[in-house]
């Protein structure tokens, strides 16, 4: 039988967090418009500039990337006939670039700035009668976009528009034995789609329906000797699931579960000493992606003074959602 060793050896140990560099590598991003990478990511351009404006911002460097040209570039992604907002110019709306969209005009403060009517009607046309969510008009349900509906309704004070006693018992029939959830009823426990789940008990305030005891060992199992953390039993370690699994922790008030220190040294060696930016793991080459969920675990973390403060259910920055007027919850 074969041997299979599930984790990474941790060979260029960098102890500090490279700031200067990741403000580089974020505010440089996207600058050469023939690049390989950018040109095949057009289809999630949205959730693209979200993770650097939430990077930026987390790292006070907001400035470094021009705000105006982002504000035009969401309006004339908002879709005039359903509302909802694509990734790119010319693209499908879907439900998950809308609630990036709605997260960076909230960074912003300027909400004003699209039709929010007309973004709350688009989620509701998305709610099914088992209270599930579509992504987008091809139908496909899962637990994220259950996550998405609440998180963008909640944002723009419209939480009116959906039943969400529905939505709660859908999110709730895809919970598991394991105290896990999956991304529809009966899929397996996954770290991402416990975080859209925790996240979205902790904004229908209910979080009173998980069984933390048990959601929160299979979460913190989730470490391995090098000290990361995967998303599955038997997976590799992986940066964004520094985030997943420590946002859902820290909404569960069982941060301390995990060891921080080791966690923490894990995050800092998926740093690109040469280029900035953060890969999956130690070794491969960064991207926005692991960048915005490396430092956001470093922020939840807390060991950091040059990082504000992110909000573990947003993944936003906390200033950000106090200004919005909104709680949502969590266990202390
Ligand atoms: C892993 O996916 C991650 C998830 C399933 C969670 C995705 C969460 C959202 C889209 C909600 C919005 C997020 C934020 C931060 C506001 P994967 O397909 O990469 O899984 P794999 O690692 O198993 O391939
Ligand atoms: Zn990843």
């Amino acid at each position: 039988m074969a041997f299979v060793k599930n984790d990474v050896e941790i060979k260029n140990e960098i102890k500090e967090l490279l700031f200067d560099k990741h403000v580089e590598y974020i505010a440089n991003h996207g600058n050469d418009k023939n690049d390989f990478e950018y040109c095949m990511t057009e289809f999630l351009r949205m959730s693209g500039i979200y993770w650097g404006v939430t990077a930026l911002d987390i790292m006070n460097q907001l400035d470094k990337i021009d705000r105006l040209s982002i504000i035009e570039f969401i309006k004339q992604c908002q879709c005039p006939i359903t509302g909802g907002i694509s990734p790119c110019i010319g693209h499908d709306p879907h439900i998950l670039y809308t609630l990036s969209a709605v997260q960076i005009l909230c960074i912003y403060d300027c909400l004003n700035e699209v039709n929010v009517k007309a973004i709350a009607k688009y989620v509701n046309s998305l709610q099914q009668p088992d209270g599930s969510f579509f992504g987008d008009k091809w139908g496909e349900v899962d637990t994220r976009f259950s996550f998405c509906a609440v998180a963008i309704l909640a944002l723009i004070d419209k939480m009116e528009s959906i039943n969400i006693e529905k939505a709660v018992n859908f999110v709730m029939s895809c919970s598991n034995s394991d105290g896990g959830f999956g991304s529809k009823p009966n899929a397996e426990s996954h770290a991402g789609l416990i975080y859209c789940c925790v996240g979205f008990l902790s904004i229908t305030d209910q979080l009173h329906r998980l069984d933390c005891e048990k959601l929160a060992w299979w979460l913190c199992e989730r470490q391995l000797p090098s000290g990361g953390l995967n998303g599955r039993p038997e997976k590799l370690p992986d940066v964004c699931y520094s985030w997943w699994v420590l946002a859902s922790l820290t909404i569960m008030g069982r941060l301390h579960w995990i060891n921080s220190e080791k966690l923490e040294q894990f995050i800092l060696s998926c740093q690109d000493n040469e280029t900035g930016g953060f890969s999956d793991r130690t070794g491969n080459l960064p991207d926005i992606f692991h960048t915005l969920f490396g430092l956001g675990a470093l922020s939840l973390l807390g060991g950091n003074n040059n990082l504000k403060k992110i909000n573990p259910t947003f993944c936003m920055p906390e200033y950000v959602i106090e200004r919005c007027n909104i709680k949502p919850k969590s266990i202390v």
